[in-house]
């Protein structure tokens, strides 16, 4: 049997992301602290995602001892970049870690896998309501057991926008001004503190688009999936594949809009 298959990857992402999630939610109880700051001061890390990651890390050089593992707290794990099964997984321990922080419900375990380096499976699991939505590669996307389309809306105008901010105040500060321009030619604007949720809300509609820049691998692997198995058009400027520079996520009628305003607005430029 093939086991590296993407259901295959996808039915151990879930139970490794469910059992972290578990972790988080029970850490969340007992009582967090900021343990420590990052890249600035705003940029906070807890002890449970330190916890989190180190489990899942566990998990999977247990269930699958030849895989890569690349974490945003840990790096690229022992197996080194690649391991030699070809496998690499993608782990956000939680994304939203501000709002778990100040106890707001809305944050998540994001675990992807790529398959000489094309991520394959992944599942995003909000920690607080435990809602999961999972996508293979050319499988369709789900949440819960139900298939997910995106919105079919195609006037920008009318078009709920999600978004995110990195944490350097300067990118910050550009960041605003890209917001403070789209904000008039769009229906709202939501900043809800957590990538990989954003994308899973725009792959069932909830939100009707999405972008950010500065999105590291571990906070979109597995949402860019869920969104593209949702039917949404998942790139970056001027054909460029999402990257740091810019991810832009919308349905195929609303994409173009978006992506020429946001490259009138310089969305992927600034610090
Ligand atoms: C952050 C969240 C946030 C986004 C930031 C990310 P973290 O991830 O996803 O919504 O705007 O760009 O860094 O630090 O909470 O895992
Ligand atoms: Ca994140
Ligand atoms: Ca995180
Ligand atoms: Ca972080």
């Amino acid at each position: 049997m093939d086991r590296s298959g993407p259901a295959e990857l996808l039915e151990i992402a879930i139970e490794v992301a469910r059992d972290a999630a578990a972790t988080a939610y029970r850490m969340r109880v007992e009582g967090v602290s900021v343990a420590a700051t990052k890249s600035t001061v705003t940029d906070v890390v807890t002890a449970a995602d330190r916890a989190v990651e180190r489990q899942v890390v566990d998990a999977l050089r247990r269930l699958r001892p030849g895989d890569a593992v690349l974490g945003e707290e840990y790096g690229v794990g022992e197996a080194g970049p690649v391991g030699p099964s070809g496998v690499r997984w993608i782990v956000d321990p939680i994304d939203g870690t501000v709002n778990y922080l100040y106890g707001i419900p809305h944050c998540a375990v994001s675990l992807a896998a790529e398959v000489d380096g094309e991520v394959v499976a992944g599942v995003v699991c909000n920690v607080n309501t435990g809602e999961e939505w999972t996508a293979t590669a050319g499988g369709g996307a789900w949440r819960d057991g139900q298939r997910l389309r995106c919105s079919t809306e195609t006037d920008l105008g009318q078009a709920l926008v999600a978004t995110g901010f990195g944490y350097e105040p300067a990118r910050r500060a550009h960041q605003a001004r890209v917001v403070a321009e789209l904000i008039p030619h769009v229906r709202d604007i939501r900043r809800l503190g957590a990538a990989a949720l954003d994308l899973c809300l725009a792959a069932e509609g909830r939100v009707d688009v999405y972008y950010e820049k500065g999105l590291a691998a571990w906070d979109q692997a597995a949402g860019a999936l869920v969104a593209t198995e949702a039917g949404l058009l998942v790139a970056g400027l001027g054909g460029l594949p999402a990257g740091p520079d810019l991810v832009i996520a919308a349905p195929p009628a609303l994409f173009k809009p978006l992506h020429d305003r946001l490259a009138d607005l310089d969305a992927s430029g600034g610090p």
